[in-house]
């Protein structure tokens, strides 16, 4: 299993470009089972995400096309000759279980695994399965497995999310936009990506008004055509990249960067005292030889701090003036690189969802191991700031969300290396 290490070195300059979003490209393959013709996506980002879909989608019926030094994808789905979404894929990567939702819709029926817990939480789709329910779906769960009929297909109505959730809301969508009749969806998610997909699937024929808002409202139609689409910027890596400069120093420019993606991160750097500014090519992030100032954070869905930051934000904390509040309201167990920025010198108390982090300056050096994705790529930020060497173990996961890690870091003079063990 390969391991990463880190040498903090001090400020860091230069560019890094910004990749396709994996949570949006995710989306939009799933969506490509609902046409019988082609479905191109560019701007894809490399990620062992992408080809682990790819497989599944395969099993279904779909040929999965990569062009472009694997940047363009065509998927083409002409029939689906299996309506079974297997347990070996599904627990492996959660999006699988958005392929529920364009699987019923295109065919009356789909077979698809619970994906079980996960190290972040319980991660239910009770949501998920009352919305196709509510759409008119018969639904079992046998096995370990959702079993979903339509035989007479889908029809429209209004659903209302107690809690928002943005699997839910995609899955809803996907079976909506073929429903027979009008769908209103109240109390959904405003994610760039889950808009990106009501973009997408508009761009395919489907009929919806309101994406972006907390009501869509959707008008069923017999089927979708193919298309031509880019994904958009993957907010979390941008974000990720920006907190680089802000927990190093220097100064780092992320190429493709839009500031409407992180909106919430912004006010929290420059409430710590960082610089964000706009550029012709996307946004510039620079900190000087001044500690950053402590700041408090609670995550919340869109436009609100991502949770998928907040492992991120927790690191730069660790190096703060004085002592900030972490509060986790999406997942319920999304503190566990806690202990092991304690083992880097870091003081935090978790409770429950909030962890109160003291800034002590300067971290040290250690051996790290992550449970997931983003608390893996805090672990490297955190070694960036680091007295000495980091060396952060299981970073498949890192290979999960963020495409060239090491090179993109090199070069902007960071000492990241992948050593294989
Ligand atoms: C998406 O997960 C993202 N994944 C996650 O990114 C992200 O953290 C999350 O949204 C929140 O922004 C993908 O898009 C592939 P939810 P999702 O349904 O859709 C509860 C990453 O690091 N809930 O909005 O699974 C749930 O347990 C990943 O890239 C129910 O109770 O998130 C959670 O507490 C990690 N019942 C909360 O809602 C349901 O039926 C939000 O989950 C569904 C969800």
């Amino acid at each position: 299993m390969d391991s990463i290490v880190v040498t903090g070195n001090g400020p860091l300059h230069g560019q890094i470009p910004i990749a396709g979003a994996k949570n949006t490209c995710l989306k939009l393959m799933c969506a490509a089972l609902m046409s019988d013709a082609p479905v191109t996506l560019t701007n894809v980002p490399r990620l062992s995400d992408v080809l682990t879909l790819s497989q599944l989608l395969e099993s279904l019926g779909c040929t999965v096309t990569l062009s472009d030094e694997g940047r363009e994808l065509t998927l083409h789905a002409p029939e689906i000759t299996n309506r079974k979404a297997h347990y070996d894929i599904v627990r492996k990567l959660r999006a699988s279980f958005n392929v529920l939702g364009p699987l019923l819709g295109r065919t009356g029926e789909a077979i698809v695994s619970l994906p079980g817990g996960c190290a972040i939480g319980a991660r239910k789709v009770d949501l998920h399965l009352m919305a196709l329910e509510k759409l008119g779906a018969e639904i079992e769960l046998r096995e370990g497995y959702v079993h979903a009929r339509a035989p007479g297909g889908l029809t429209g109505t209004e659903i209302e999310f107690p809690m928002v959730s943005v699997g839910a809301t995609e899955n809803a969508l996907c079976a909506a936009v073929v429903a027979k009749g009008r769908t209103v969806l109240r109390n959904v998610a405003k994610e760039p990506d889950t808009v990106a997909l009501a973009h997408c699937l508009s761009a395919m024929g489907a009929k919806i008004e309101g994406a972006g808002t907390d009501t869509m409202e959707i008008e069923g139609v017999a089927s979708l055509s193919g298309v031509r689409h880019a994904v958009i910027p993957d907010r979390i890596e941008l974000g990720t990249y920006m907190i680089v400069p802000a927990i190093a120093g220097g100064e780092v420019e992320l190429l493709g960067g839009e500031r409407r993606l992180v909106g919430a991160l912004i006010d929290k750097l420059e409430e710590a005292g960082v610089t964000v500014e706009d550029t012709d090519a996307g946004l510039k992030v620079s900190r000087g030889s001044n500690r950053v100032r402590a700041v408090d954070v609670v995550t919340a869905p869109f436009p609100g701090f991502p949770t998928d930051l907040q492992a991120q934000m927790m690191a730069l904390m660790c190096t703060a003036e004085g002592s900030s509040v972490l509060e986790e309201t999406i997942f319920e167990n999304r503190f566990m690189h806690a202990p092991e920025l304690i083992r880097m010198g870091a003081e935090i108390d978790v409770h429950g969802g909030t962890a109160t982090v003291k800034g002590v300056g300067r971290l040290k050096g250690a051996p790290v191991m992550a449970t997931d994705l983003r608390a893996s790529v805090s672990l490297i930020l955190a070694g960036l700031a680091a007295e000495g060497e980091t060396v952060v173990n299981r970073v498949y996961h890192l290979d999960r969300g963020y495409e060239r890690l090491e090179d993109k870091l090199s070069a902007v003079g960071a000492k990241v290396e992948r050593i294989r063990t």
